[in-house]
């Protein structure tokens, strides 16, 4: 049985990635999680606690990872300040967590000689011309905009320089928007989604031609499961399911599946430096480890995560109000 050592784990895309693995490997997983704000211990509801525990702590203390990470295989790190409207509020969580905890990780994966795979983001390359015809490859320059993905780069960065300086057994896997069930509202699609369920216009940021790659959580999860299992050390892989929309489109979409108007949307202020197009090569993915998405149909996943916000109002509704206030501070 292997042992995973999950940080983020009751996150959004951490919380699945527990969940595929459980359903489909013979594994032991615990979670180590700060629950913060995005960090809800009923996500992790229903799962056997003879194969599945939580520890609730930061990544960034030392004598905690220090103790935890040497009684597991393998450590995949999804932990992370996520959401790129808040780094540009207070930027300093992001410094800590994504930087400091990404590091405080590396030491003791360093340490114990235990296997290491660190979930990163599109968002490190920076953006692409709305009319360029080409995508992110892993040789594609680092171009970070946001305080969000610029420690997101960091940290990257500070993986392989462990890997090369210091011989750490590790994967970087750099990921596209996902969505599905279990997203924070403060996200684009989970926003609208449960504004059109409380009878408010959904918020389009500027005219709404920035275009994002979406990808369903579960592929996301899959992919990893297969670099953990399958890919080279020391490589890093671009994970994506060919899913670019522009958001004006993703919110016309959102509200014709949910019988409303497609033009019942408002346009609100822009967000500060906003990356115009993201777009992923996952060739090497494909060709290389030979993954294929389970759920390359955005409109059916969009319906099914429609649906999951309607069934699962007690889950998102406590966190609503507060990421409301946030957003008519700022305008949006
Ligand atoms: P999320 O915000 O939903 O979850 C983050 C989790 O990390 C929460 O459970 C939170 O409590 C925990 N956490 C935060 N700081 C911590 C700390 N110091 N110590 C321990 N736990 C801490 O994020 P998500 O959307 O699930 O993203 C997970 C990872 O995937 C992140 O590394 C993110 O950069 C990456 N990623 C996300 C997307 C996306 O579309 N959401 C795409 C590509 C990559
Ligand atoms: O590309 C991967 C990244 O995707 C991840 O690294 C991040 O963790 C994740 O949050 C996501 O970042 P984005 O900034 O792309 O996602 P977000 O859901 O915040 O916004 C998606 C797009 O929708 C973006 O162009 C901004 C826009 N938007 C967002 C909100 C919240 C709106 O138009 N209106 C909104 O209300």
């Amino acid at each position: 049985m292997v042992g995973y050592l999950v940080t983020g784990g009751v996150g959004f895309i951490g919380s699945n990635f527990v969940r595929h693995v459980l359903n489909t490997c013979d594994a032991s997983v615990t979670v180590l999680d700060k629950l913060t704000y995005a960090g809800d211990r009923r996500t992790l509801d229903g799962l056997d606690p003879g194969r599945c525990s939580l520890v609730v702590g930061d990544i960034a203390d030392a004598a905690l990872v220090d103790e935890l990470v040497p009684r597991h295989d393998v450590v995949v790190h999804f932990a992370a300040e996520s959401h790129n409207d808040n780094s540009l509020r207070e930027p300093w969580p992001f410094v800590h967590t994504n930087l400091v905890g990404t590091y405080t990780l590396l030491e003791a994966v360093r340490r114990h000689d235990v296997r290491f795979h660190h979930i990163s983001t599109d968002e490190v390359y920076g953006d692409l011309e709305l009319d360029d015809p080409g995508k992110f490859t892993a040789a594609t320059p680092y171009n970070p905009s946001s305080p969000y993905s610029s420690t997101k780069a960091g940290s990257d960065l500070l993986v392989r320089a462990w890997v090369r300086s210091f011989g750490v057994r590790a994967t970087i896997s750099n990921c596209s928007n996902n969505y599905g069930p279990y997203q924070h509202v403060e996200k684009f699609i989970p926003r609208q989604i449960t504004n059109v369920i409380d009878g408010v216009r959904p918020r389009l940021y500027g005219a709404g031609a920035n275009v994002r790659d979406w990808i369903h959580a579960e592929d996301h999860s899959s992919a990893v499961l297969r670099i953990i299992e399958t890919g080279r050390i020391g490589a890093t892989y671009l994970i994506g399911a060919d899913g670019e929309k522009d958001n004006k489109s993703v919110v016309e979409l959102i509200l014709t599946l949910m019988d409303r108007p497609a033009d019942a949307y408002d346009h609100v202020t822009d967000r500060a430096g906003h990356d115009l197009r993201y777009a992923i090569d996952a060739s090497a993915l494909r060709d290389e480890l030979g993954w294929r998405p389970a759920h390359p149909d955005f409109e059916s996943g969009l319906a099914d995560t429609i649906a999951w916000y309607r069934d699962h109002e007690d889950w998102w509704r406590p966190q609503k109000a507060a990421t409301e206030a946030k957003y008519a501070a700022t305008g949006q």
